[in-house]
């Protein structure tokens, strides 16, 4: 079987209602990176970063994945598909995808403030101000914050380097490393970007300049034929 890697992006959950970072009215429009996702926000104010993930949280357990996320499960019928999504929700797993890796954390877990690998799973609820994990520090959310390590970048890495096919969709690839995974994917794998705007890939790649639920709709009926 051809093996598919897909890198997700904000923009493949935009149309299940949860906004984008860098568009028009997305998230790093109405809050500061520096507010709420950097260890040194968590420090300062740990109880308002608390409530922007809690938040996030309710926000995702009221969307539901939308026909780009169940698109992309129609894929293993014909290929090995690995799924390496940047996002923080879980539309990928709940649309029936078998192969998830996430680069940025998951809502649905939290952790151990000192040990990285201490992780629970908290399903939809709250995270509060005295809730403990395992170790007896208080719990944070299960997010790779800006300036913190990338755990699962050499995993992702080492997956980008066996693709037969790549694609990207809904992703601005203005973060690294997350970005840069591009670069491990052979250079005769064939690649396709899902996007509505242009996003720079410094590769040759087939663009489908469409929001996601009708790009990779076309995308997948092609692939499976
Ligand atoms: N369908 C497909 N793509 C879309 C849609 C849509 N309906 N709407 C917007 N997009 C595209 C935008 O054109 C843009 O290229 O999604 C992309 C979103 O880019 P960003 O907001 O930068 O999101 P992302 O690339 O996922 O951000 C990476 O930055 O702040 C961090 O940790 C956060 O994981 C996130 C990382």
């Amino acid at each position: 079987m051809k093996k598919i890697v897909v890198l997700t992006g904000a923009g493949i959950s935009a149309e299940s209602g949860i906004s984008t970072f860098r568009d028009a009215d997305g998230l790093w429009e109405k809050y500061r990176v520096e507010d709420v996702a950097t260890h040194e926000a968590y420090e300062r104010n740990p109880a308002m970063v608390l409530d922007f993930y809690n938040q996030k949280r309710r926000q995702l357990f009221s969307a539901q994945p939308n026909e780009a996320h169940r698109q992309l499960v129609r894929l293993e019928e014909r290929y090995e598909v690995v799924i390496v999504t940047q996002n923080i929700d879980n539309l990928h797993e709940r649309a029936g995808s078998s192969h998830v890796l996430h680069l940025h954390g998951e809502l649905t877990k939290a952790r151990s403030d000192v040990n990285p690998d201490l992780i629970i799973e908290i399903g939809n609820r709250d995270i509060h101000m005295g809730d403990l994990a395992p170790d007896g520090t208080q719990l944070r959310p299960h997010i790779v914050w800006f300036g913190e390590a990338v755990p699962n970048i050499e995993p992702a890495a080492a997956i980008c380097s066996n693709a037969d096919i790549l694609i990207v969709i809904g992703t601005s690839l203005a973060v690294y490393p997350a970005a840069g995974l591009i670069s491990y994917v052979p250079p005769q794998a064939d690649c396709y970007v899902v996007d509505p705007k242009e996003v720079p890939t410094r590769r040759k790649v087939t663009f489908l300049r469409d929001v996601a639920t009708r790009g990779v709709a076309k995308l997948v009926n092609q692939l499976m034929q």
